[in-house]
């Protein structure tokens, strides 16, 4: 397969391009400063010049406090981004697999999440991406799939695993939100999972296949309990650790509010795509290893 995926350095990016390049894939990165989303303008030609099979939107403007304060330029890329992906992959008459997150979600309900669940963002980057899932769909309806995604983390990049064995770094204690509760999501995963839904979508005019889904790994966690296994894993690698003191979100104020509860169920597209990914323990001491090890 031919891939076009948005995006130069970012966790997802960066580990679809090396799950990608291991499965014999051909995968090209359209980023910045040549592709800038927002300067959708700068977008159709570069696709076009590369030919893809499918292309995949995982750039995005991610940081989700920031985004309180510059509403602007998270909707210009993230909404009419998405949107301007979505067009040229019309154009183009290729499918499109676009992320998207839990942060779409008020995170009041007390079970995980369907995709048939009503939205309801609690904060700019939230809405952003929710406008952007509608742009895909106004754009690329019947050949697009959306994938929410939730709590990545990776090798690459900015993300709550290198934070926290940064802090512990020079930390016996640290205090971490134990009120929020989510899927801790692995990139490789979500790579791995990306490349068999665009497979499917390149192989297969199936409608069903297209729509929004769920997307991460099986077990749930707090950031608190999540920074404990981190900190356990660590420590059996020989790598930092450190006491994690569990704290309200009351305690740990950000511009941004953040759901509660970020749970997503995944069931469904492991039922029509066949995309189960495994639980987030195995996957989180990989990722802590690869660390460890750089
Ligand atoms: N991180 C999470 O916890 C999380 C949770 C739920 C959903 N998601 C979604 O998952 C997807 C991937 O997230 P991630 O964690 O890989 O994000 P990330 O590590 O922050 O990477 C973001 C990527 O977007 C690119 N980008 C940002 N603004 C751009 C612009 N104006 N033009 C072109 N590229 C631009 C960045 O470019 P550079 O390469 O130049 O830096 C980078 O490659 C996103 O759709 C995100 O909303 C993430």
């Amino acid at each position: 397969m031919k891939i076009a995926v948005t995006g130069r350095h970012g966790q997802v990016v960066s580990s679809l391009v090396e799950r990608a390049r291991v499965a014999g894939h051909d995968i090209v990165p359209l980023g910045r400063p040549e592709v800038d989303l927002a300067k959708p303008q700068t977008l159709g030609d570069a696709l076009a010049l590369i030919g893809p099979d499918v292309v995949v939107s995982a750039a995005a403007y991610t940081a989700v406090d920031k985004a309180e304060a510059e509403p602007d330029m998270a909707h210009a890329v993230n909404a009419d981004g998405a949107g301007a992906v979505a067009a040229a992959a019309e154009q183009l008459g290729i499918p499109i697999v676009h992320l998207s997150t839990d942060y779409v979600f008020d995170g009041h309900l007390h079970r995980p999440y369907y995709e048939s669940d009503p939205t309801g963002p609690t904060g700019v980057y939230g809405a952003s991406k929710l406008a952007g899932e509608k742009a895909v769909l106004a754009n690329c309806a019947r050949n697009a799939a959306i994938l929410r995604v939730a709590w990545v983390y990776s090798p690459f990049g900015g993300n709550f695993v290198k934070t926290m064995l940064r802090l512990a770094a020079d930390r016996d204690e640290i205090a971490v939100v134990a009120d929020q509760i989510g899927n801790p999501t692995s990139a490789l995963d979500i790579a791995d999972g990306i490349l068999a839904v665009a497979g499917n979508l390149v192989d297969n005019p199936d409608p069903t296949l297209r729509g929004v889904f769920h997307m991460t790994a099986a077990g749930e966690a707090s950031w608190a309990a999540f920074a404990q296994a981190i900190f356990a894993a660590s420590a059996m690698g020989g790598g930092p650790s450190a006491r994690v003191r569990p704290i309200p979100s009351a305690d740990y104020p950000t511009p941004a509010i953040r759901p509660m509860n970020s749970r997503l169920d995944s069931s469904l597209i492991a039922r029509v795509h066949g995309v189960a990914m495994p639980d987030w323990h195995g996957a989180m001491e990989q990722v802590v290893q690869r660390l460890l090890a750089a």
